[in-house]
């Protein structure tokens, strides 16, 4: 949650600021601030708002230094306004402040230093932080130091030794007006390195367009970042060299490329997305290969049960990863909510594979569950999108889905590549442990070969979609309904519906309903019932008969002739193998909450109340 930027060069650092601030909103975008050295004193320009607000602000062009550093911010402590926006200062106006994060101690050190005459203007966890350095700067062994660099790097690592929490922290100060100070804590940052200049972001895409070359920082790792050097230390100040990583992803892939939207972009970007994810990990009557993980037969053999861990969308393709192990692999497979893993005890042991799905592989919850599994022996595997993100710096083996960078806040080409690759990953292990037919795996490869075409024949056909999406965009409540992988994609049909469309909505196993939910279901309230596998067609076509009887007005997104019926709408999607069909029939789901979105004039991006990485709890 919310976004971090950093400048320091020869040129003016606002205009890079803010263009930086603008590609991070996805982050958080109820506030933005930024701080520049201007000779020997820090001006700050912030309010609650949009960057645009921020960009509009009197005075904004006349900030003229060429080190600064900003944010944009998704509220935690305290509501949206000009005194909890980023960037804060202490109490002498000598150091500033950008933080991402929760200092979950920051009530004790609130009144610690309350009680050593400090005063706040804010209701932020952050503002103790400036505070903090202040503190340590003037007082106690920091303050006899003689040389200043020395002297700022040391109050800020005291400071930061007293925080409790997850942090990523930016700090300037007019005393080494040629540097920024970083350091962070279960939060991301990285380094971009140009010349004669060097960035600073929370995510790579806010960068990309000045530079490829990244130093990804550790936790607990410290940086002092001029114009000419980047200088790390360990969380005693021990300096170290780093080595500097290329990212191979496009800058323009990172922008709208004449799209309305990002999600619009990144939903028709599913067809060559998968084409990437699948790359070179399979061909026809060859085997998957897996070059980034050592998983032999032996250790396959000794697995007693695979746990997928994620949070929201990545958990939904979980589900559908679970169905695929357990059918290709005979093992037995559990989905968990990040969230509740961590704190529920699970059975683990080194016998227990754990799987992790993040996109942005920066989800507090599943990189928490990823380091409780770790303590405990299992194995972990990561699926991420996003090369050196925390979850895979963590994981035993890491695998990357190669969507390209994804900044809608609703996930659609992260959930159909997770799936993809989770896919490819149960063929794999299938393979090992010669738990399948070959035919059926052989099948399945074929059918994922296809689905891109599939995918582009349904996006070729968005007129049925739109127009559903115009009939219904009205209403308050609808509901969706699936049999087995149906019933997972149903999941985030709902889950796309409420995030962007904010209508409230769920989804049910179609068998279920007659347990509890189908009292909700009365006169025309709309039900999306998806129906792809042959097996379940009638059961599913009985279940939807039901709300039709109690008045519903019913969408069925199917791959079957169904025979002559009441339905108000049929969304016809290309045939494929049932284990693998959420990756086409979430497409037209993807599409009626896109429009739906737009029909009620929404910021389809940038969905209320949510932020593109949950970095808090
Ligand atoms: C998806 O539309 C959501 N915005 C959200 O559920 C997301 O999938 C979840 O927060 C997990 O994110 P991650 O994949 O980056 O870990």
């Amino acid at each position: 949650m919310c976004g971090i930027v950093g400048y320091v060069g020869s040129k003016k650092a606002t205009p890079i600021l803010i263009d930086g601030l603008l590609s991070l909103e996805y982050r958080g975008y109820d506030s933005a601030g930024i701080a520049t050295i201007e000779k020997d004193v820090i001006k700050v320009m912030k309010d609650k708002g949009r960057v645009n607000n921020l960009y509009n602000l009197e005075g904004i062009n006349d900030l003229e230094g060429s080190v600064g550093i900003a944010h944009t911010r998704w509220a935690t402590h305290g509501r949206p306004s000009k005194e909890n926006s980023h960037p804060h200062m202490d109490n002498s106006n000598t150091f500033a402040v950008v933080h991402n994060g929760i200092i979950e101690n920051y009530a004790d050190l609130k009144e610690f230093l309350i009680s050593k005459g400090y005063s706040f203007i804010s209701q932020t966890d952050t503002e103790v932080i400036p505070n903090l350095i202040h503190y340590h700067y003037s007082n106690g062994p920091v303050s006899v130091i003689k040389d200043i660099k020395e002297k700022l790097l040391s109050a800020v690592k005291n400071a930061v030794q007293d925080l409790k929490g997850s942090y990523a922290i930016e700090v300037i100060s007019p005393l080494c007006p040629e540097e920024i100070i970083v350091v962070r804590k279960d939060s991301p940052l990285v380094i971009g390195k140009g010349s004669n200049e060097n960035y600073i972001a929370s995510d790579i895409p806010a960068i990309l367009k000045y530079t490829k070359d990244f130093y990804l920082l550790d936790d607990n790792e410290f940086a002092v970042v001029t114009k000419n050097t980047v200088t790390f230390f360990d969380s005693s100040l021990q300096e170290h060299n780093k080595p500097i990583k290329n990212i191979e992803w496009d800058a323009n892939a990172a922008g709208k490329d004449g799209y309305e939207d990002y999600m619009l972009k990144e939903i028709f970007e599913q067809p060559t997305a998968i084409r990437e994810t699948i790359g070179s990990r399979f061909r026809l009557g060859e085997k998957c290969s897996f070059d980034d993980i050592e998983i032999s037969k032996e250790y396959l053999s000794k697995v007693n049960k695979i746990y997928i861990v994620a949070c929201g969308t990545a958990m939904h393709a979980g589900l559908t990863g679970k169905t695929l192990i357990e059918k290709l692999c005979k093992i037995p497979t559990t989905v968990e909510v990040a969230s509740e893993f961590r704190y529920r005890d699970p059975l683990i042991d080194e016998n227990t594979l754990c799987i992790y799905i993040s996109q942005s592989g920066e989800t507090a919850d599943t990189i928490a569950a990823l380091k409780l599994a770790k303590q405990k022996n299992a194995k972990t595997i990561a699926i991420s999108n996003v090369i050196g993100s925390s979850i895979t710096r963590e994981a035993d083996y890491s695998i990357y889905t190669h969507a390209g960078p994804e900044i809608a806040v609703a996930s659609t080409k992260a959930y159909t590549s997770q799936v993809v690759l989770i896919a490819i990953l149960a063929m794999h292990f299938a393979e090992i442990l010669d738990s399948s037919n070959k035919e059926v795996i052989e099948n399945l490869k074929a059918d994922m070969i296809d689905l891109p075409s599939k995918i582009e024949q349904i996006l070729d056909n968005t007129e049925v979609i739109k127009d559903f999406a115009k009939k219904v965009y009205t209403e308050k409540d609808m509901f969706f309904l699936g049999r087995g992988t149906d019933y997972n994609v149903s999941l985030e049909g709902s889950l796309k519906l409420k995030e962007i469309t904010y209508i409230h909505s769920e989804a049910y196993a179609a068998g279920e309903l007659k347990h509890g939910p189908i009292a909700l279901i009365e006169n025309g309230v709309t039900v999306i019932g998806i129906i792809t596998d042959d097996k379940l067609l009638e059961k599913s076509i009985s279940n939807i008969q039901e709300v039709i009887t109690r008045g519903a007005k019913t969408l069925v997104i199917t791959n079957q002739i169904l025979p002559n019926s009441h339905f108000d709408f049929i969304i016809n999607i290309p045939k494929t193998n049932p284990l693998i069909s959420p990756i086409l029939s979430v497409i037209p789901m993807q599409l009626i909450s896109y429009y739906i979105a737009k029909f009620k004039g929404l910021d389809v991006d940038k969905p209320r109340n949510l932020a593109k990485s949950v970095t808090v709890e």
